[in-house]
């Protein structure tokens, strides 16, 4: 039976799945990564360091998985959006790859929407400095000489695609990232390119994420270990990657997503823009279907940072918090570390605590970190909302989900059912296995892309929503407070 390989080129690690033909998970390895933020607001990583990655975790899955190796046919790809990875003639980095959360764009983000004033509806989103056009913006006016040799500019799975098979492809789920894909055409619009001073030269190839965009170069065969003629995927942003995993292919079907960033994501059948609320009106990877996104910059990385400068593993700081439960009304977390996208589009945006006092102890503050990463997602639904995007249960993915403690917190604040599947945690790189099944057999994007066992459903509690939408209201009030004090 043929096997197939999932490589999501995440934020923090990359991660590699091994499935079976009907998508069983038979193995997995990641490795782990830094990111580098040589000034305030940047956000870098070297593209080689995905590329290594990567083939460390296929050494370590060769060797535990020999026979299963013989017989993976396909590779899907998934991985972080937004990243600009330029590349010179020879194919070679000019620069550090600028990640997603990176905010040193946002005079040239002001400057595109000025330019392109229906940009929130050709693009899907009106710019926020984290996309990929601001930031080739930023190239030209500030590092001219390094603009002036990008020959192509590549998406960060698409530089590991680059690697394995030399096709410089993308799908036009990560294209929508970028904010030169016209979402409803779902082409590049030459109108964005040229505001950037760019070309569809520069561009990669579109493709769906089921086409197929490559065969694996004979050279990385041979150096892996694996047969000829493997094919590879289009692949997906991460985010419809997870939608892929988790089955949100349908109009209607929405999960959250709680990993480095949080996301609610809503399937769609047809392309409806509302920029006003920072909704990401993109294209999913499966044709003729797009999605409503809400994102935001921090998702479960607050609770990360608290891990670290307290010298607490998260486990510890979650039971704690469990321990004390929502008795501790008066502390509050805005939870900004990144600046925010949605609802807010405010790159200077911080963190804070409000109401400690003497007795506050560390259980309160891990508790003010849940909430207020549950109201950020709030602020998202609200945002959905007013972009006629209605809800009534969600499913639940990424490593933040581990906690049904923090899961059962979210249903209560969003007042939805939430759904947590079988395999959660596997996220994006599930769905770039469905995506390499579905380009190699004849089998349905239905038939493939179904949602996982329900594990646990959490529903709300009545008078924990009524308790946490006034305290949303505080949080509201006290960002509107703060907002004058960032950048
Ligand atoms: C989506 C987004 C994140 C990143 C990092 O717009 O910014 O999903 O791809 O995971």
């Amino acid at each position: 039976m043929n096997t197939y390989l999932g490589i999501d080129i995440g934020t923090s690690a990359v991660k590699v799945l091994l499935v079976n033909i009907d998508g069983d998970v038979l193995d997995s390895q990641s490795v782990s990564y830094g990111t580098d933020s040589p000034q305030a607001l940047w956000n870098e990583q070297n593209p080689s360091v995905w590329w290594q990655s990567t083939l460390n975790c296929f050494e370590a899955l060769r060797e535990r998985n020999q026979s299963h190796w013989q017989r993976v046919a396909a590779i899907g790809l998934s991985g972080q959006m937004h990243g600009a990875v330029c590349l010179d003639e020879e194919r070679e980095p000019v620069y550090p790859a600028i990640l997603w959360n990176d905010g040193r764009a946002h005079k040239e983000s002001a400057d595109l929407n000025r330019l392109c004033p229906d940009i929130g509806y050709s693009a899907g989103v009106p710019a926020m400095p984290g996309f990929t056009a601001p930031k080739l913006l930023w190239l030209h006016d500030n590092e001219p000489d390094i603009f002036a040799r990008i020959d192509k500019i590549m998406l960060p799975k698409d530089y590991v695609r680059l690697m394995l098979t030399g096709e410089c492809c993308t799908d036009v789920s990560d294209a929508a990232g970028t904010l030169w894909l016209n979402e409803a055409a779902r082409d590049w619009d030459d109108d964005l390119l040229s505001a950037c001073h760019l070309k569809r030269k520069h561009m990669p190839t579109l493709l769906e994420g089921n086409q197929i965009s490559g065969t694996l170069l004979a050279e990385i065969a041979d150096r892996l270990m694996l047969p000829d003629g493997i094919l590879v995927a289009g692949g997906a942003g991460d985010a419809s990657a997870g939608g892929i995993g988790i089955g949100a292919v349908n109009e209607g079907d929405a999960f959250l997503s709680l990993g480095t960033s949080g996301q609610i994501f809503v399937a769609k059948e047809q392309h409806s823009a509302n920029p006003q609320g920072y909704i990401h009106a993109f294209a999913h990877a499966l044709p003729d279907r797009w999605c409503h996104m809400a994102c935001l910059l921090n998702g479960a990385s607050p609770l990360l940072w608290f891990s670290s400068i307290t010298s607490t593993p998260i486990d510890v700081l979650l039971s704690e918090a469990e321990a004390a439960n929502d008795q501790h009304r008066g502390v509050f977390f805005m939870p900004y570390l990144n600046g925010e996208r949605t609802p807010h589009n405010n790159p200077f945006a911080t963190g804070s605590f409000q109401g400690l006092t003497a007795h506050t102890s560390r259980n309160e503050m891990t508790q003010a970190i849940l909430e207020g990463i549950a109201f950020s997602f709030r602020d998202c639904l609200l945002a959905l909302e007013s972009a006629n995007t209605y809800l009534s249960s969600l499913g639940a993915i990424g490593g933040g989900v581990k906690s049904d403690y923090w899961l059962q917190m979210l249903s209560d604040v969003l007042n939805l059912v939430i759904h947590k599947y079988d395999g959660a945690e596997t996220g994006p790189a599930l769905g770039a296995t469905r995506l390499a099944i579905l380009c190699h057999t004849e089998r349905s994007i239905e038939a493939v892309c179904q949602s996982p066992a329900i594990e646990k459903t959490f529903m709300p509690n009545a008078e924990r929503h009524a308790f946490y939408a006034d305290k949303h209201a505080q949080f509201s009030s006290l960002f509107k407070v703060l907002e004058p004090t960032y950048g």
